[in-house]
């Protein structure tokens, strides 16, 4: 996944380019096999026979033919598995690695998590969803280590936008990085260090809310 997709890492912003570097001897090789391993990966997961109603369950069914048995489109499946590898699998490891760095860093935080999760049966994702500590750790993560730290890119729409005191014209692509925004003083204070209690009730420590968005808004 690294070799795969090492190229649209700085070049995401001129993706004309990734298209043309793709093209050249040898530029398309880490690709190529990131997409033969989600090929395969289907395959697999095919024939792996579960009643999980999981995101791959739902795209496989979708796939088959309806009128013949076993029989499935694979051009589809194999780029939404890419894309379920690489948002699904990079954003998670991410996130536990600089979640467990950071416990590692301050470990007086494993007690708090300890003791929340010790009459908790973790397997209820629902229970683990209203657990101030865990969420507040994972919230902490997120601020200031968003596995999509960079910026996804946006196109203003043709009247054009105005953010604040500025004019954007229209069809421009902008982007707002997340590692930038969930750095701000003016959001939040000792913006630059590890405070989870900051997302508890009643703290003081996040001033503007708004640029939290580790996923993103809908627009
Ligand atoms: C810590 C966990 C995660 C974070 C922070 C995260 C964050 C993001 C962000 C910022 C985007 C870009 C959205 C945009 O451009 O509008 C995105 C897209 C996406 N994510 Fe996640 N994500 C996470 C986990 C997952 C998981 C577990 C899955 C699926 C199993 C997933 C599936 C997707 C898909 C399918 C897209 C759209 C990709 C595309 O069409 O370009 N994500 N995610």
């Amino acid at each position: 996944m690294r070799s795969g997709i090492y190229i649209l890492e700085g070049l995401s912003p001129v993706s004309w380019l990734i298209t043309i570097l793709a093209c050249l001897p040898g530029g398309n090789e880490g690709f190529s096999r990131l997409e033969k391993f989600a090929h395969e990966s289907v395959l697999k997961r095919v024939r792996i026979k579960r009643d999980d109603d999981d995101v791959m369950s739902k795209l496989i069914s979708a796939a088959r033919d309806p009128k013949v048995a076993n029989k499935i489109d694979m051009t589809f499946l194999t780029c939404d598995a890419m894309v379920i590898i690489i948002a699904g699998g990079d954003t998670v490891s991410i996130t536990l690695s600089f979640l467990f760095y950071s416990l590692a860093r301050y470990p007086h935080y494993v007690n708090h998590l300890r003791r929340e999760l010790e009459h908790t049966d973790i397997t209820d994702y629902r229970r683990l969803q209203a657990l101030p500590w865990i969420n507040a750790l994972i919230n902490e993560t997120l601020r200031l280590y968003p596995p999509v730290p960079t910026a996804p890119l946006r196109q203003t729409p043709p009247e054009g936008l105005r953010i604040g005191e500025r004019f954007i014209p229209g069809n421009v692509v902008v982007s707002t990085p997340l590692w930038s925004l969930g750095r701000l003083e003016s959001s939040y204070t000792r913006a630059d260090e590890f405070l989870p209690e900051r997302w508890f009730p009643g703290s003081e420590s996040i001033k503007d809310r708004r640029g939290f968005a580790p996923f993103l808004l809908r627009a």
